[in-house]
């Protein structure tokens, strides 16, 4: 979009919101299929809404109209052709529309509407992908029966797929075939789905809470279908959780998963045909990393729950996206807690929203989980409407209690079951069922920004009294420069300096003002705060703890993700200390991995999460100018330090955690995963035998999570055996696109100093493709994340990523807009870099026909 473009463009606005002019009780679908060209035929029953002469307009776009009509009268001479879509006045009540269009699924390459992907046809509707199929009313309070017939050619196509309920099949003519589909819930356009394809099914079934039978069907190309056990066994228990913990019963007589190989995102839960990127359903334990089965789990769960967060109840708009996503990201994380280590899932949810909405909220790109306005609302599925807007949900759950927040939830679904709902109705719901007073509460739903949690805790020894000081503070973010206190849930412990004991138990202190003191009495000794225990409030805490008291927590809290808490503090005081040039002592750091190390008491999962450093990024945030070559060479350092210091210590764990055989248990996956966390600290101390180590454990690797983990460590290094790794997994696994995935990213993570050299190299492999989703993100979206890289002084890695966002764009603007926010964090950097990384910006919004998506990432990152 130049400067001189002539359409600027929209900015939609929250408050603009107006009910439909027109509602649309039914729609008939019919798709006459073709890779090339496809027709589709769409009848609309269509009713007025309100007393008003407005007319019909029907969001349209990327179709060529070849018919329309009203009440079967040809209207095409009557009907106005717009850029986005087609008004027609109508005098009545109701009326018949229909249409006729032509679309091309094979040239889509934005995947969003009817596309082709690795020859099946398949859809992507959410948020505003139904106006590129036919043309109709695009917004997700206009609640339809969809009819849907379907017809294709039966060799390329034999399986036809859509929402609801097969009703009838049949032959006609010239070899192809039929389907007719009946969906008997109403629902929004974005949850309307279809697939064609040559799949095949792996079956089971589930018998709901009340006797029902539910056929299950994962569809999946016919030599997949060995790698789909582990998502079907993730979706009974899913059925099951949901029963069990919100009361909800799945309620159509069938369930299709299809996983495709092209998608945007990680997965689509349209009514009854979820549709998913196939990275979430393919698993066996020689192509799949632990990490991707636990991110299987939590997915299939997470759109399986949307049949009731999102389907039954939806959403009025898309600024309520937060509604559905934010809740169901809630139901997910703790599905997933409750199926493993509660501990450990919190660790890895928070290491995740530290990583990435933290940073959003404090840069250009920050929004509250209600957004005011956008321009593009694909760019509104982030952190901070999925991940912050779980952790809105979480402490409701906390004020409330469990039993209330049930009691608030089903209050919730049986007044808006079959309804399109707002943000608010949910909290009026949880208000009114639990009798909990909200109003401040709310303030979450509207303003951005991380708040920050200041805490000191006084100690008079002669009293024996402990006053504990809580104040909070949210920096301005953009348009938001005044900021009101939240409700902040704190959970706390006090534990005694000497014992360890924890001396109050756990309290819930609730902050609700700028600034609060808490008195406890009668303490048997002085005390260690433990504070937002769980990680009960979504802040950072300012704490002034010396590096012995961090010490004493991470070995004696009572809370496991306190603990881990306490040494991740400890790390990181010690690099940013380092970083400012202060001369700190490694020692207390050293010793409290040795005692994690050593503990008996803990689980392996637990201590491989506790004994990992912070993150270049999250040292990044402490300082005022980011040096990341500074920040990663502190990094590598202390890490060196603790690889050699406690080198006898990383082998003995490395030992004791080889199993004879892969297992797929709780205890093999910690066991996994320190080990090749041990690996990494070997390799990182530089031991002279690390690269034989990985590389003999790379050869022997019955699974991988240790053949990943072993290159993650070889890609590093100058050694012979990182290329004859690279080389033998690329020829193992060439053809298994998630597989080499993985060779990609594994590379552009990398931190060789020449990282930037073979990224490019990589570029122009022949493997390499902007035209897929995951491995555009494999290679760029890597690279833009390795913060030394991407950061070099050179200027190459800026260069190389908005070259690609450039070519990404004309091609995937959704996926070319989702790689821009590193770029948004100039104003952290010195002046040499925050220039270069301003000016790439300019580069983008410099380029002639510049998508929507890309535009408003880009202009909003340069303020
Ligand atoms: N509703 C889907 C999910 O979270 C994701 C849809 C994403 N759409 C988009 N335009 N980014 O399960
Ligand atoms: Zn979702």
């Amino acid at each position: 979009m130049s400067e001189n473009h002539s359409d600027t463009p929209v900015v939609i606005h929250r408050h603009a919101y107006r009910p439909p002019d027109w509602l649309v009780p039914t729609i008939a679908l019919d798709f006459a299929l073709d890779p090339q060209k496809t027709r589709v035929k769409a009848r609309l029953q269509v009713k007025r809404n309100g007393d008003h002469n407005r007319p019909l307009k029907l969001d349209g776009n990327n179709q060529k109209l070849l018919a329309f009509s009203v009440d079967g009268q040809d209207a095409q001479s009557q009907v106005k052709q717009e850029k986005e879509g087609l008004v027609i006045a109508l005098g009545g009540e109701a009326h018949t529309i229909e249409t006729e269009v032509e679309i091309s699924p094979e040239s889509n390459s934005q995947l969003m509407g009817l596309y082709a992907s690795s020859g099946l046809l398949c859809t992507q509707c959410e948020a505003e992908g139904f106006r590129r199929i036919t043309y109709f009313p695009d917004r997700p309070d206009i609640l339809s029966r969809y009819t849907v017939r379907m017809e294709a050619d039966e060799k390329a196509f034999p399986v036809l797929l859509s929402n609801g309920n097969l009703t009838l099949e049949g032959k006609s003519e010239n070899g192809r075939h039929f389907a007719l589909w009946n969906d008997p819930f109403p629902k929004p356009c974005y949850l309307f789905a279809l697939v064609a394809g040559n799949l095949a099914a792996y079956r089971d079934e589930f018998i709901t809470q009340s006797g029902r039978k539910v056929a299950l069907a994962i569809w999946v190309r016919p030599d997949d279908i060995n790698k789909t056990h582990h998502a079907m066994n993730a979706l009974k228990m899913a059925m099951a959780w949901d029963e069990k913990v919100y009361g909800r019963e799945y309620d159509l007589d069938q369930f299709n998963i299809v996983a495709v190989d092209d998608f945007n995102f990680g997965a689509m839960e349209n009514k009854s045909l979820n549709i998913f990127n196939s990275r979430y359903i393919l698993a066996d334990p020689d192509t799949a990393t632990d990490a991707d089965y636990d991110a299987i789990a939590g997915v299939v769960a997470h759109e399986y729950f949307h049949n009731w967060s999102g389907n039954r109840v939806t959403c009025r708009d898309w600024f309520q996206l937060s509604l559905k996503e934010g809740f169901t990201v809630f139901r997910d994380q703790s599905f997933s807690a409750d199926l493993g280590s509660p501990a450990v899932k919190r660790i890895e949810d928070v290491r995740s929203l530290r990583a990435a909405q933290f940073p959003e909220d404090a840069g250009p790109l920050a929004h509250p989980i209600q957004p005011d306005s956008y321009i593009e609302i694909s760019n509104f599925y982030t952190a901070t409407v999925y991940n912050k807007g779980a952790e809105i949900i979480r402490m409701m759950h906390q004020l409330l209690g469990a039993e209330k927040f049930r009691k608030g939830t089903d209050l919730y679904f049986e007044r808006h079951d079959g309804e399109a709902a707002t943000c608010e109705n949910f909290v009026a719901a949880m208000e009114e069922a639990s009798g909990v007073d909200l109003t401040d509460f709310r303030h979450w739903y509207h303003q951005a920004g991380t708040p920050e949690l200041k805490a000191s805790l006084k100690w008079d020894g002669a009293t024996k009294t402990a006053t504990l000081t809580l104040s909070q503070k949210t920096a301005a973010t953009p348009s938001q420069p005044e900021k009101q206190p939240v409700v902040l849930p704190v959970a706390i412990a006090l534990i005694g300096k000497q014992t360890g004991k924890n001396l109050i138990g756990e309290q819930l202190l609730t902050l609700t003002k700028d600034s609060e003191s808490y008195r406890f009495e009668n303490l048997a000794e002085e005390p260690l705060l433990s504070i937002n225990r769980h990680f009960s409030a979504p802040v950072t805490v300012e704490n002034q703890v010396s590096p012995e008291d961090l010490a004493f927590l991470s070995a004696n809290d009572d809370d496991p993700f306190a603990r881990y808490e306490a040494m991740q503090q400890l790390m990181l005081d010690f690099m940013v200390a380092r970083v400012r040039g202060e001369q700190v002592d490694p020692k207390t750091v050293i010793n409290a991995v040795e005692k994690t190390l050593t503990n008996k008491d803990l689980d392996n999962a637990f201590i491989a999460e506790a004994v990992i450093l912070p993150s270049e990024n999250m040292v990044g945030e402490k300082l005022d100018i980011v040096d990341p070559k500074r920040i990663a060479e502190i990094r590598d350092d202390l890490r060196k330090m603790l690889g050699q210091t406690l080198e006898k210590l990383w082998q003995q764990a490395y030992q004791s955690c080889e199993r004879p055989s892969y297992q797929y248990t709780p205890e093999a996956v910690g066991a996994r995963r320190l080990k090749n966390v041990a690996l990494s600290y070997l390799a990182a101390g530089e031991l002279a035998d690390a690269p034989s180590i990985a590389w003999l454990q790379f050869e022997k690797a019955d699974n991988m999570t240790d053949r990943r983990g072993a290159l993650d460590v070889l890609v590093n290094g100058f050694s012979p055996e990182r290329e004859k790794a690279l080389t033998a997994f690329y020829e193992r696994y060439k053809g298994n696109a998630l597989v080499i995935d993985k060779w990609f990213a594994v590379q552009a993570f990398s931190t060789r100093p020449d990282v930037i050299e073979n990224v490019k190299k990589l570029a122009k492999h022949p493997d390499f493709t902007l035209k897929n989703p995951n491995r555009a993100r494999a290679l760029i979206g890597s690279f833009a994340h390795n913060a030394r890289a991407f950061h070099d002084l050179s200027g190459e890695g800026y260069r190389f990523v908005t070259d690609m966002v450039i070519a990404l764009d004309k091609i995937n603007s959704q996926t070319a807009a989702r790689m821009i926010a590193p770029f948004g964090r100039w104003q952290r950097y010195g002046s040499d870099r925050a220039e270069m990384m301003q000016n790439a910006l300019k580069r983008i919004l410099s380029t002639p026909d510049l998508s929507r998506d890309v535009f408003e990432q880009a202009s909003k990152s340069l303020l």
